[in-house]
């Protein structure tokens, strides 16, 4: 794992990860929809080779979009070590083609673009500050005519979900697609029911503009 000395205090995310990273893939499948089905769009459109997953966490989508996509490398980057921690031995698994990154997704990774499919999956509602930031990094790292794809929360008409989610970091105010529609091509764009209605969440895949705009 590539790991950045960090001699600061951990943040509120960090915290709330020494212990979830625990239980994370024994409890997230009741809940996270659509981390399988946001690739049916992209593989149907491109074959990928360098992939990089924001907010990776336990690394259960690295070993999907490494499996998906067998000539790909994949990188995965996140700001809690207890996470990438158990991620590692995922990643292990394919030698050296999935590698692992422990930082805060808020400056672009390269000077120049170098992804042609950046994943957001569950993440971009957990950070708070920085989801625009985020997003616009993900455009700068994204070779022009490259993908983003996205599956998160979106919002729920349940005032107690939304503060539950709230405790647990997650902001659901329906703020991502608009932002997303802005700087992005959309090629895959909707709004799924998750249990009965509960909540809503996203899928959105987008193309990056080329030079000259969409
Ligand atoms: C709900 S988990 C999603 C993990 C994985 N993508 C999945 O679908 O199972 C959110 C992840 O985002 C990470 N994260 C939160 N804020 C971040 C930031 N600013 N930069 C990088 N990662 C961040 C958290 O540490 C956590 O591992």
């Amino acid at each position: 794992m590539n790991t950045m000395a960090a001699p600061r205090p951990l943040t509120a995310i960090e915290k709330y990860y020494r212990f979830h990273s625990r239980i994370y893939d024994a409890t997230r499948w009741s809940f996270l929809f659509g981390r399988s089905g946001i690739l049916d769009p992209i593989a149907a459109v491109a074959k990928p080779t360098r992939i990089l997953e924001i907010g990776c966490g336990t690394g259960k989508n690295l070993v999907t979009l490494a499996q998906r996509f067998p000539d790909a490398e994949v990188t995965g980057l996140d700001l809690s070590a207890t996470m990438l921690d158990v991620a590692e031995s995922k990643a292990a698994a394919f030698g050296g083609r999935v590698k692992l990154i422990h930082r805060s997704y808020d400056a672009p990774l390269d000077a120049e673009p170098a992804y042609d499919l950046i994943l957001f999956s569950y993440a971009l509602t957990m950070f708070n500050p920085g989801w625009e930031t985020a997003i616009e990094c993900a455009q700068r790292d994204l070779v022009a005519g490259g993908h983003i794809a996205v599956v998160d929360f979106h919002d729920s008409v349940f005032p107690w979900f939304k503060r539950w989610m709230g405790v647990n970091h997650v902001r659901m105010d329906g703020h991502l697609q608009p932002k997303l529609e802005a700087l992005f091509q959309p090629q895959t764009d909707k709004l799924c029911s998750a249990y009965g209605g509960v909540w809503k969440y996203l899928m959105f895949v987008g193309r990056s503009p080329r030079s000259g705009g969409f």
